[in-house]
């Protein structure tokens, strides 16, 4: 017969910690669902799980800041150095002087005067989302109007890194995730440079996301749930807008091409065009969208497109 002994102090610790960590997994009896990165644990109510927290939740709270000292120990590349931070500005677009170098980025947590494409503007709550811009300096041969195209792509990939799910890119400049807009790219020229401005929606509930948008906007909350560390995900952003960047300098839009044409949200659709009718063939290897309208076929090189729902 064997001896049953206790385990030894050590091992019976390892499988304690073994068996906490995957409680942790797990959505707890506050209602709250926790989400582990490298060393940070965070405890947030897990909506999607139709939870609502009826008790106070414990002392456990997400991390979530994008200032330098939170954000540059997570840059893998040139981009984001310098990082200029600050906490509400009028818009990201103006923080970055010609003085700067190329990779230069700025964020903040709060824009009184965020602007969109066409002249709109760009708003989020507080410390909800992810406003950055970077500023560029792309050769005189390339086509400084298929950055929008360049940084959709980076926003894209970052997306699909951090929530697993499929991201599309609606020309000229969105990112939709389950036909929702969740983010919107805006190149600017600026002293010789361009800036290339990017809002993500991270931690938007449905009610603080605009309801009167062209597109239907949504956040990664709104997608799956899931509250979010913004930094880990723009350390991620900059350093695939840098390697599309890269790309793109190198060999144009046809360097990124690939990864265009496999999330063309438009590719296939009704879409509208001008007020006429027609299908989206696809984004071409100049950066303009096919359509065909009436049987026949026209290259749209700007404006908006519009599609059925
Ligand atoms: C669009 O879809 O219309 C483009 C939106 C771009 C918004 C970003 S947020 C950070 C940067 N600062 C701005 O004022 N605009 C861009």
């Amino acid at each position: 017969m064997l001896d049953r002994q206790p385990p030894h102090p050590r091992l019976a610790t390892a499988a304690l910690r073994r068996f906490a960590a995957l409680a942790l997994a797990r959505t707890n009896q506050y209602g709250l669902r926790t989400i582990t990165t490298p060393g940070l644990v965070a405890a947030v109510p897990d909506e999607r799980a139709g939870h609502r927290p009826s008790i106070s939740p414990p002392a456990v709270r997400m991390i979530d800041a994008l200032t330098p000292e939170t954000v540059e120990p997570l840059l893998r590349g040139r981009f984001g150095r310098p990082l200029v931070y600050e906490q509400t500005c009028e818009s990201t677009q103006r923080l970055l002087g010609a003085d700067l170098p190329e990779g230069a980025a700025a964020v903040c947590d709060e824009q009184t005067g965020g602007r969109g494409r066409l002249g709109r503007s760009w708003e989020a709550p507080t410390g909800t989302a992810i406003l950055c811009s970077v500023l560029l300096e792309p050769p005189a041969e390339r086509v400084v109007a298929e950055l929008t195209l360049v940084g959709g792509l980076a926003v894209a990939e970052a997306v699909e890194e951090a929530t697993n799910l499929a991201a599309q890119i609606k020309w000229p400049n969105d990112v939709l995730v389950n036909r929702r807009k969740v983010a919107g790219v805006l190149a600017e020229v600026a002293d010789g440079a361009v800036v290339l401005g990017i809002g993500l929606n991270v931690n938007q509930t449905r009610e603080q996301l605009p309801g009167d948008a062209k597109v239907a906007a949504g956040s990664l909350l709104t997608t799956d749930g899931i509250r979010r560390e913004r930094a880990p995900i723009l350390g991620d952003l900059l350093f695939r807008l840098e390697q599309a960047y890269d790309r793109w300098r190198e060999g144009g839009l046809d360097a990124v091409y690939d990864g265009l044409g496999a999330r063309d949200f438009l590719r296939g659709r009704r879409v509208l065009v001008d007020g006429e009718v027609g299908l989206g063939i696809a984004v071409d290897r100049q950066g303009r969208l096919e359509v065909e309208i009436g049987g026949e076929r026209r290259l749209v090189e700007s404006g908006e497109v519009l599609f059925e729902r």
